[in-house]
């Protein structure tokens, strides 16, 4: 990744939290808590994917108590990109820091204050800047007030259709959007977002004005919103120079001690790290392992990690892992230190001894004249519903 788009010297993650919050309070923004992992009741996913949220009740028009400007950093966990953690963007659990306009001011002046931040305030190179926006379809014409404003600046825009269309599920709260992309190639940009993946998405701002009903049809919702989100690891990461999200300052501790304990390849590393961490998070907001929802999600975390640990060395255990990982994590997501320590420890620690027994288990039962040939749906329901083994992890244990 390019290290010299900044005229500043390093950036804390703290400290860009910090700047980002005081300008947007200077701006009449006022800060609000972010909530935990775990959604408003009603809202269609199992955990909170976006700042924009917990804040559902407030965009479709009820007033919000701290008035129509907000501020936030919300904590959120995305498993349609597990399958990417381990490059240099995406984390399993992650912080968006989020502006919010309820029916106050427009696109326009939401995105001059994005730029005039990461420019000003970042000290970003604005020839390093992209922009993409909403170029129209069959329901809603094109965003001509972003291109416009874009334009002036002299900011490049690239026009697409689904790629800037927000969504929260698929009925609710949505509007086209317009996403700002960083360059992060050693050579000076080229090409457009969608054409060439050196360009990073870092903040997207949606103009969220639209619900879908579940017939698909739109109606206005009765106040014209903006919801702006962030990824503070991703911000953070590229201002700091680094090449990718584990580079960070969130992810020292995590370098520091856990080679150490397992010497691991860059790749399994980054999984082993992006996973605990998400698991304590998970656990520090009240969530336990279980074979459905949320409790699922983090068994697969848990699990997942021990399998590729387990691979080189089955004698690895969670209980090796040093306590100022789980301190050092709470205490960043502002969860109760002395009192979740332990129980996340407990937690991990019982979860990795049921999926020992589970694999001893499994082990003995696939043994069997049986199983020796190729596996069936039969046999894989069979081995589910009468052994209680997964078919992942009869599928794991037949490759091993
Ligand atoms: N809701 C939008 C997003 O998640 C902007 O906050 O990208």
């Amino acid at each position: 990744m390019n290290t010299t788009h900044t005229t500043h010297t390093e950036l804390s993650t703290e400290d860009v939290v910090r700047t980002f919050v005081e300008y947007y309070e200077e701006r009449g923004h006022h800060r609000i808590t972010g909530s935990t992992l775990l959604p408003p009741p009603g809202d269609p996913v199992l955990f909170t994917t976006s700042g924009m949220h917990p804040l559902t009740p407030y965009l479709e028009g009820r007033p919000h108590p701290l008035g129509r400007r907000l501020v936030n950093v919300q904590r959120c966990l995305r498993t349609t990109d597990l399958d990417e953690v381990g490059d240099s963007t995406h984390l399993t659990v992650f912080e968006m820091l989020g502006t919010w306009s309820l029916g106050d001011y427009e696109g326009q002046q939401s995105l001059t204050w994005g730029y005039d931040l990461l420019t000003g305030g970042f000290g970003i190179d604005p020839r390093l800047l992209h922009a993409t926006v909403f170029g129209g379809d069959d329901q809603v014409g094109p965003d001509t007030a972003s291109l416009e404003l874009w334009q002036d600046r002299g900011v490049p825009v690239e026009l697409t259709v689904e790629d800037n269309w927000w969504s929260n599920g698929p009925t609710g709260p949505c509007g086209p959007d317009s996403e700002i992309f960083l360059w992060t190639g050693d050579t000076p940009p080229e090409s457009t977002p969608t054409g060439d993946d050196r360009w990073v998405e870092i903040w997207n701002h949606v103009m969220m004005r639209h619900r879908r009903l579940a017939d698909g049809t739109l109606v206005p919702l009765p106040q014209r919103n903006i919801d702006t989100g962030l990824g503070l690891e991703r911000l953070a990461s590229l201002l700091q120079g680094r090449t990718s999200v584990f580079e960070c300052d969130i992810f020292d501790p995590w370098r520091r001690l856990v080679p150490g304990l397992w010497p691991l390849d860059e790749p399994t590393l980054r999984l082993v790290c992006d996973h605990l961490r998400s698991a304590m998070v998970v656990i520090g907001d009240g969530v336990r392992p279980a074979n459905t929802g949320r409790g699922y999600v983090l068994r697969r975390l848990v699990r997942r990690v021990l399998t590729v640990l387990w691979r080189d060395d089955s004698s690895r255990q969670l209980v090796d892992l040093p306590s100022e990982l789980t301190r050092h994590t709470l205490e960043h997501f502002r969860q109760d230190v002395d009192m979740d320590a332990e129980v996340v420890r407990r937690v991990l620690v019982e979860e990795e001894r049921r999926f020992r027994q589970l694999l001893e288990r499994g082990r003995q039962v696939l043994a069997r004249p049986r199983f020796q040939g190729p596996l069936g749906e039969e046999d894989l329901h069979y081995l589910h519903d009468t052994h209680g083994l997964p078919r992942d992890l009869v599928l794991t244990l037949r490759q091993g």
